[in-house]
């Protein structure tokens, strides 16, 4: 079997050109997803990364507090100098969309997971720490972090990206997407992964999605898997992490960095 975490990356890097024999290395975008309306997630964000004086699409992330996004420790590169955060954003080519804003973070002012391993994707968060406090509105909120006592098995969650939404043309939107999905349990997704072997290890800091629905595919790293409290309120769950499926197949599981296991090293961070 091949490394699997290795062709599975979420990361978006090529994926927005919409090339055909680029697939492989596509980052994550929603499959099979609904286009998502203003002010829905307001938690979520969209990264660009600096390269040859360019602005390119990268990842997604998750609003914590005003100065605070979390993203998968996979998106950060240490070669790139600086990413621009989108907040409040859905369609991400719109510049001029009500409730969108945008800032320049340096790569220093960005703190990857110290045990991140990039071979069996460990550990895969990193912490922004944004240059300014954002004022949060209708269009931008921060989600709550989760409970460190439950793995919210079998709750209904949302994931969210601008990743590839279409397996054929390999195609992005520029609408944000979503996929409603039920939260594999933890258990049930670590013996499935053993079993036919995609992954080395399956520690409690995975948490896994698998629906016959949709998946997440390359462009959506870092971005969120959310519980949506009564009070109208989200949880953060996990961070878009990698695929099993390289080409981002229904009822393959899409593993998720558990934030609840990073809850200390957030406080010591943010
Ligand atoms: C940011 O959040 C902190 C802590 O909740 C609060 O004290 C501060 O006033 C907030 N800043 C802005 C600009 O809203
Ligand atoms: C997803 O769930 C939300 C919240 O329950 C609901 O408002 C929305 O209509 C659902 N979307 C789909 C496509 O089922």
């Amino acid at each position: 079997m091949v490394k699997l975490q290795l062709l599975l990356v979420f990361v978006t890097s090529l994926l927005f050109q919409g090339s055909k024999q680029a697939q492989y290395s596509l980052t994550n975008r929603i499959i099979n997803g609904e286009n998502a309306a203003p002010k829905q997630f307001p938690y979520q964000v969209f990264i660009e990364k600096h390269v040859n004086y360019d602005w390119k699409p990268n990842c997604g992330g998750v609003v914590i507090s005003n100065r605070t996004v979390l993203t998968a420790a996979h998106c950060i590169k240490d070669s790139i100098d600086a990413f621009k955060i989108y907040f409040g954003t859905v369609d991400r080519t719109n510049i001029y969309e009500t409730g969108q804003q945008r800032l320049i973070v340096k790569r220093k002012n960005i703190i990857g997971h110290p045990e991140y391993d990039p071979h069996e994707l460990l550990n895969d968060i990193a912490l922004i720490r944004l240059p300014a406090e954002i004022l949060f509105d209708e269009y931008i909120q921060p989600a709550k972090l989760p409970d460190p006592d439950k793995l919210y098995d079998n709750e209904i969650g949302v994931a969210s990206g601008w990743g590839i939404s279409d397996r054929d043309s390999w195609y992005a939107k520029n609408n944000l997407q979503y996929l409603n999905v039920t939260i594999f349990p933890y258990e049930d997704c670590k013996a499935l992964v053993h079993k036919y072997n995609y992954a080395k290890f399956f520690p409690s800091s995975f948490v896994c999605l698998k629906s016959s629905q949709g998946s997440p595919c390359k462009g959506d790293s870092g971005g969120p898997l959310a519980i949506r409290n009564e009070d109208g309120t989200s949880t953060i769950v996990g961070l878009t992490s990698f695929g099993v499926s390289e080409t981002c197949e229904p009822n393959m599981p899409g593993i998720f960095t558990r934030v609840s296991s990073f809850l200390q090293w957030i406080k010591e961070n943010e």
